[in-house]
């Protein structure tokens, strides 16, 4: 086993990958924010079907979040993060300081519609998806990876990178990875460390309810009736529902009660001072 190399800033980023590349090797890039756990580390494992080098970021950005959210608080475990990388044969974790990623001076952001503007996520937190967008593409810019591998879990910021990649002619495949989950269904994130034992207790509700839902309308019942119901039983349980909707996998679009095609239900709610967000596959995308 060794240890990831470590690299700080852009230069030592693009001179380590220029070499692997001269090398003839493939890169594959898996962005975070740290306080890693096994959903991180299954997206390095989707990067490695097809790539040689993983490079994995650890970058809290403060642009995403909102001045109410939390950039303080957010879980800071570095070293835990570079013994769990070297378990994983990781080849190197690039780690900027804020001041690297935004020198003075910075004042450059991606501006977004589409599925950023679907109303789930941005409806909460408005300012979200650009930070998002412009850490990405600079992430992307800076490493040129030949893949870059985000988790399914946050499904409305995946389609959104998805379409800023294409539509800024990014030159990278994004991969999505399944989301892992706790025996119990709750989804892995970091934030579950913010979760009482009570609120942990309860979290697995919304994929239960969610679970549920999508049984019912599978089986014909319109998903507006079903969301209706999953919708009262998730405030029955104790959480602050801010959407449980069902849209279109990749426009994010609403969609008919009568409509055929692929649909994905999404929700976000809080429990205490935790938001959790999650997603299932009500109608999969056709494979191809
Ligand atoms: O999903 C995350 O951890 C972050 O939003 C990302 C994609 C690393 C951008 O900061």
């Amino acid at each position: 086993m060794s240890s990831p190399l470590v690299l700080r800033t852009v230069a030592e980023l693009r001179r380590t990958v220029a070499g692997w590349r001269a090398a003839g090797e493939r890169v594959a890039l898996v962005p975070t924010m740290g306080a890693l756990h096994p959903g991180h580390v299954s997206l390095a494992g989707i990067g490695r079907r097809t790539c040689t080098r993983i490079v994995v970021s650890i970058f809290v950005n403060p642009t995403q979040f909102a001045p109410n959210e939390d950039f303080s608080a957010y879980p800071r475990t570095f070293e835990a993060d570079l013994a769990a990388l070297e378990a994983e044969r990781i080849d190197a974790v690039f780690a900027p300081g804020v001041p690297d990623m935004y020198p003075d001076g910075f004042c450059t952001t991606v501006s977004l519609a589409g599925p950023a503007a679907a109303g789930l996520e941005d409806r909460f937190r408005p300012t979200h998806f650009a930070g998002v967008a412009t850490v990405v593409s600079k992430l992307l810019i800076r490493c040129l990876p030949d893949v870059a591998v985000f988790g399914e879990k946050d499904w409305q910021q995946l389609a959104v990178i998805r379409r800023a990649a294409r539509d800024l002619d990014i030159p990278v495949d994004i991969l999505g990875g399944p989301t892992i989950r706790e025996s119990d269904g709750l989804a892995m994130s970091s934030r579950n460390v913010y979760l009482t034992p009570e609120e942990r207790a309860a979290a697995p509700l919304l994929h239960r309810v969610m679970t549920r839902c999508a049984e019912r309308i599978r089986a014909g019942e319109p998903a507006s009736t079903a969301m209706a119901e999953g919708r009262a039983a998730i405030e029955a349980g104790g959480f602050a529902l801010d959407y449980l909707e069902t849209r279109d996998p990749d426009s994010l679009a609403p969609v008919a009660d009568d409509a055929s095609g692929p649909l994905r239900m999404l929700v976000a709610a809080r429990i205490g001072r935790t938001r959790l967000i999650d997603n299932i596959a009500v109608r999969p995308v056709a494979q191809h």
